[in-house]
């Protein structure tokens, strides 16, 4: 940001505002049964992105407007911002019309008004304070422009000697106006003390008989009001509509997080092969090996490895371990100091203490595997028996033998040694054996005979019958 931006933040800081989220389109280009805020990037709804920056841009009380057939919507609002007003826009008639949803909010007053597209996930905190800080410096609107490569649909700015005149929607733009390479961002603030008497008299005579956010441009300026535009970058402000834009947010906030992660001291070795969630948590000097997938709800401590093709959701990784390559922690995965979760193993809502190790081929489930302890590979809790989820208590320093089967609710005692193969299905005491499995017996020449004394590794000269 630049210095003018930093004062006119700075000179923001005594004036009120509120900000008011648009939430109540139906989304029909995104083709879907869910409403279009509530498509999720980097693990999250649009809407709580955000909800998200205006949290962050600093003190707003915030209306969200949602549609009628919405209450998943404003659920989602509600759990995101408990504080923040609801209401309803009963007719979808246009983003002037659902402004005017919240005009209890506006007539409370507030010096500044926001009003900010809950499709455009993108948004930072820092723009919305430089729209504010027009509003400071004595514009009546301020916009934000953007310049794209492919300006598809979106309004375009019109200028007249440098000087914003109004907005024009594609839909109404003559060749020439389509032809303007700076696009509407959408998102708007309006001085506090107008707004209403701006957004009342927007009419609806365009083509799709719908009230135009975007006419508060002219208005203001037939009001002998200012208006102004800030250019910011497209990624920041392309509304998303279609199932090819949201995958085109999710791919710029990837690289977003992405370099957050690196600027923090995470290495990424091939950081556009890792996927992370808004809240992804990444210690220092921690390693992502290429192709790895972090669901919500990751933390991994300093100077942990995830190794490649490793899928995390919901699990804690502590400092120093080790994860896959190829492992798969599920929801409630805790792992302690230098924990090894090797290849083909899966935990889930299990606690993997300091130092234990579960190298290959694995599924530890509702577990608890106590410090130092091994367990090889092949070994399975079976933690469900069709009705309901049991426990398995794994003792410290205990060594679960290869491709052992342990039948929840079980417990191995500290020190304990299960024999590979073994079906544990009653209690381990502590420092003993347990052997679960049939019992070896040889028949000595009983392969010989059944070729019929014929040396071994002849082929095709076996008798039948
Ligand atoms: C809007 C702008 C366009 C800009 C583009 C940027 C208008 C008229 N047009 O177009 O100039 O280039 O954003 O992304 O403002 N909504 C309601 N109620 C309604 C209609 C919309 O709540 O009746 C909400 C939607 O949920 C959405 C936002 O308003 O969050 C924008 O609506 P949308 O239909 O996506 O507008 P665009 O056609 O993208
Ligand atoms: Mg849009």
């Amino acid at each position: 940001m630049t210095g003018k931006a930093d004062e006119r933040r700075l000179r923001t800081g005594g004036r009120t505002c509120l900000a008011v989220v648009l939430a109540a389109g139906e989304g029909t280009r995104m083709r879907s049964q869910t409403p279009k805020v509530l498509h999720t990037i980097a693990g999250q709804t649009l809407l709580r992105h955000v909800l998200g920056a205006v949290r962050s841009a600093g003190q707003a009380r915030v209306a969200v407007v949602v549609g009628p057939d919405h209450a998943a919507v404003e659920a989602e609002a509600r759990s995101a911002m408990p504080d923040a007003d609801t209401f309803v826009q009963t007719e979808r008639r246009g983003t002037a019309h659902a402004v005017l949803a919240a005009r209890p909010a506006l007539a409370r007053g507030a010096d500044d008004i926001l009003v900010i597209f809950g499709d455009t996930p993108l948004i930072r905190p820092q723009t919305l304070a430089e729209l504010r800080g027009a509003l400071a410096d004595g514009a009546a609107v301020a916009v934000l422009g953007f310049r794209s490569a492919d300006p598809a649909a979106y309004g375009r700015l019109v200028t007249e000697r440098g000087r914003l005149v109004r907005i024009v929607e594609f839909a109404d733009a003559s060749e020439q106006e389509r032809g303007i390479g700076l696009c509407n961002g959408g998102l708007m603030a309006l001085a506090g003390d107008r707004a209403l008497a701006i957004l009342d008299r927007i009419g609806n005579a365009n083509r799709k008989g719908e009230f135009y956010l975007t006419d508060a441009v002219a208005v203001a300026r037939e009001l002998g009001l200012e208006a102004r535009a800030i250019e910011v970058t497209e990624d920041e402000v392309s509304g998303i509509n279609t199932k090819a834009q949201l995958a085109d947010a999710e791919a710029a906030m990837q690289k977003r997080l992405r370099q957050a992660a690196m600027d923090a001291g995470v290495t990424l070795v091939a950081p556009e092969t890792v996927f992370l969630c808004d809240d992804t948590r990444l210690g220092k000097d921690v390693t992502v090996e290429p192709y790895v997938v972090f669901g919500t709800g990751v933390t991994v401590e300093d100077g942990a490895t995830v190794r490649s093709f490793s899928h995390l959701h919901g699990a804690h990784v502590g400092p120093r371990a080790i994860v896959g390559p190829f492992a798969r922690l599920r929801p409630g995965a805790r792992l302690e100091e230098g924990v090894h979760i090797g290849n083909f193993v899966e935990v889930k809502e299990a606690l993997i203490e300091k130092g234990a190790k579960a190298n290959h081929l694995t599924y530890i489930g509702d577990a608890r595997v106590g410090e130092g302890a091994n367990v090889g590979a092949g070994t399975i809790t079976c933690n469900y028996d069709g009705a309901a989820k049991h426990r398995t208590d794994i003792g410290r320093g205990s060594f679960i033998g290869s491709n052992s089967s342990l039948v929840a609710p079980v417990k191995i005692g500290d020190g304990a040694y299960v024999g590979s193969g073994s079906v544990i299905t009653a209690d381990v005491p502590a420092d003993a054996l347990a052997l679960g499995r049939g019992r070896q017996t040889v028949k000595e020449g009983w392969a010989g005979r059944l070729r019929g004394s014929k040396p071994a590794g002849k082929k095709n000269e076996v008798k039948s019958g």
